[in-house]
């Protein structure tokens, strides 16, 4: 027995320490369990909206559809500070956010995937020379978050989502505007459409609170 494995022993209370190849055995196991349950957890926060009674994956928009967003705010004929504070409802990774900071306007995100909303912080922080407004977001729930105080909200939701925001979204004041991206509001009395912008998956729908 080499002195290292003596040492062990002792240190074993005189148990014969495993062979090299069950000790090799053992780490991979402890490693690949340990890998298993690291996955299994990061993968929760993406998961867990399926079990919710309305269900809003997490789909980051598109090229097109963020471009889409801009040309929609540039179109209300209103400067970044009347469009501001705007609020993304179910912000995923942040990019809407982002994107409407750099146009001045001051603009936060409320999420319920707490790794996403991590993300999302690292991202405003790391391109922060690139934003002319603040960001901040929140781990929060659309539902449970207050949106009397914005000008302005988007929301790439869900179809099923879109008739249970309507009185949510009833908090918002008169001119308030809403961008609602890929699905559009059902009829309702509160919100006026004012247009559409672009087509199909990358479709936004503008309203003006009335
Ligand atoms: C379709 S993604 C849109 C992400 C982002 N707005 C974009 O356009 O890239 C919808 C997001 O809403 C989040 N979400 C779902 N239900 C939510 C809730 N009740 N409150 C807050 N966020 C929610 C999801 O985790 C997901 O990240």
């Amino acid at each position: 027995m080499s002195s290292e494995a003596a040492l062990l022993s002792a240190l074993e209370g005189g148990k014969p320490s495993p062979p090299p190849n069950r000790r090799v055995g053992l780490i991979v196991a402890g490693v690949a369990g340990g890998l298993g349950i690291a996955v299994t957890l990061a993968a929760i926060p993406f998961v867990s909206p399926a079990l919710r009674r309305v269900c809003i994956p997490y789909v980051p928009a598109t090229p097109n559809q963020l471009a889409n967003v801009t040309r929609a705010l540039g179109r209300t004929g209103l400067n970044p500070k009347e469009l501001s504070p705007l609020i993304d409802l179910g912000s995923g990774d942040g990019r809407v956010v982002l994107e409407c900071a750099k146009m001045g306007i001051t603009s936060s995100g409320v999420e319920l995937n707490s790794i996403l909303v991590a993300y999302s912080k690292w991202s405003g922080f790391s391109s922060r020379s690139s934003l002319a407004a603040p960001v901040s977001f929140r781990r929060k729930d659309i539902f449970k978050t207050d949106v009397a105080a914005y000008k302005t909200a988007v929301i790439f939701g869900a179809e099923s989502l879109m008739g249970d925001l309507v009185p949510k979204l009833g908090e918002m004041r008169e001119g308030s505007r809403l961008l609602a991206c890929r699905f559009p509001l059902p009829d309702n009395e509160e919100w006026k459409m004012i247009e559409q912008i672009g087509e199909g998956i990358d479709a936004v729908w503008v309203y003006s609170r009335k």
